[in-house]
């Protein structure tokens, strides 16, 4: 078991490993970015989570960063380099799917996805 100080963190990446995300490579894209995290000594910065299904598997594989608020579909382990550096920078990344805007969360049309099923009948 392992207890991290996170003093001096400054975004929390979630990195989907559900199935649907596994199936489409999140294990390369877990080792990318812990690797460019490490490689840019961000160690104390930015804390990643493996987590279960996020509930976009249309968008394999799904990367999540708070506080930003951005869901990424990292389709590459080059994207998944990019998001880390996108963390520091606190840029929207041109791969999000959805960037957090005064507490709301806004679609970007530029990356091909689904809109999903709405969670309200
Ligand atoms: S398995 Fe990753 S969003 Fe469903």
């Amino acid at each position: 078991m392992t207890t991290w100080n996170l003093a001096g963190m400054k975004s929390h990446v979630f990195i989907c490993n559900g199935s649907s995300c596994m199936r489409k490579g999140a294990e390369d894209i877990t080792l990318a970015i812990r690797d460019e995290i490490a490689l840019l000594d961000l160690d104390e910065q930015i804390h990643t989570t493996r987590t279960r299904c996020n509930g976009r598997c249309k968008d394999a594989c799904i990367v999540i960063a708070y506080p930003q608020g951005s869901w990424y579909k990292a389709s590459n382990t080059e994207i998944a380099r990019e998001i880390v550096r996108n963390c520091i920078t606190q840029e929207n990344n041109q791969h999000a799917i959805y960037n957090m805007k005064d507490g709301k969360m806004i679609l970007n049309s530029k990356v091909a996805s689904i809109t999903g099923i709405d969670k309200k009948k």
